[in-house]
């Protein structure tokens, strides 16, 4: 596995797409920092993280057997690895806020970028980004943000986190290779915060809506039941739910 290491860097999904687009890439390519000056969050909101606290790494990855309608899989599968690893260091109440957010407490303390390498309408390879809170205290106008120093009272080696995160990918990744849509599903499903609980959604025209999120369907899709007992499906640009 090769793994670069660097100071600085404007944003490691930036650095290592870069990098794909000049030669082929071998999987599991992992680039890290210690800053970000241009951490990208979703949605195109940024990523902030203070320096040498946090655990900001991405990793390539080659996912040509992928459909580009089953790009969500890759989803379940981070958010699988990073719960997998932080159980594995004791952080407690761990849950996945739809898609990939990570909570501990109801906070978040982890946030994911998957950045698909599309060509000619066919997935090639997937950038994996992922940002952990890890020993950063303050979260200045960010409430629903924390930390694992915050919640445990332990400071973590990011060093120790990021290896065992790159572990449960390859693990998670192979029930994707292999198809087993169904095991990730299950698995994810067990984790989806608020399910089986009101909540509130934002569609993609700023209209605020209520619903109970029932689970995740054969394709990825989240299943919301609404007002009037009608269930729908949401895929992941057309919905997001509030804290
Ligand atoms: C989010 O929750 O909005 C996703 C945040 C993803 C942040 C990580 S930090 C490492 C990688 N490089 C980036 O620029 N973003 C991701």
């Amino acid at each position: 596995m090769r793994i670069i290491k660097l100071n600085a860097i404007d944003s490691t999904n930036t650095y290592l797409r870069q990098l794909s687009n000049i030669g082929a890439l071998e999987d599991y390519t992992v680039v890290v920092t210690k800053h970000q000056t241009n951490g990208r969050g979703q949605m195109g909101s940024e990523w902030k993280s203070q320096e040498a606290k946090n655990l900001t790494f991405s990793v390539f990855k080659d996912v040509s057997f992928l459909k580009l309608n089953s790009t969500f899989f890759l989803s379940l599968v981070c958010s699988l690895a990073v719960v997998r690893s932080l159980e594995q260091f004791m952080v407690p109440k761990l849950k996945v806020k739809w898609p990939n957010d990570i909570l501990s407490e109801s906070k978040k303390i982890c946030g994911i970028l998957i950045e698909n390498v599309v060509k000619q309408g066919k997935v090639k390879a997937t950038i994996i980004g992922i940002g952990l809170n890890v020993n950063q205290t303050e979260f200045k106008k960010l409430p629903q943000a924390s930390s694992l120093l915050l919640i445990t009272g332990v400071v973590y080696n990011t060093d120790e986190l990021m290896k065992s995160i790159l572990k449960n990918l390859k693990y998670f990744l192979k029930y994707l290779e292999e198809n087993d849509h169904e095991f990730l599903i299950n698995e994810y499903e067990k984790l989806l915060f608020r399910k089986d609980k009101p909540s509130s959604f934002k569609s993609l025209d700023d209209q605020i809506f209520s619903g109970i999120i029932k689970g995740i369907s054969p394709n990825g899709n989240l299943i919301v039941l609404l007002e009037d007992n009608i269930l729908k499906e949401f895929d992941l640009k057309e919905v997001s739910l509030l804290f």
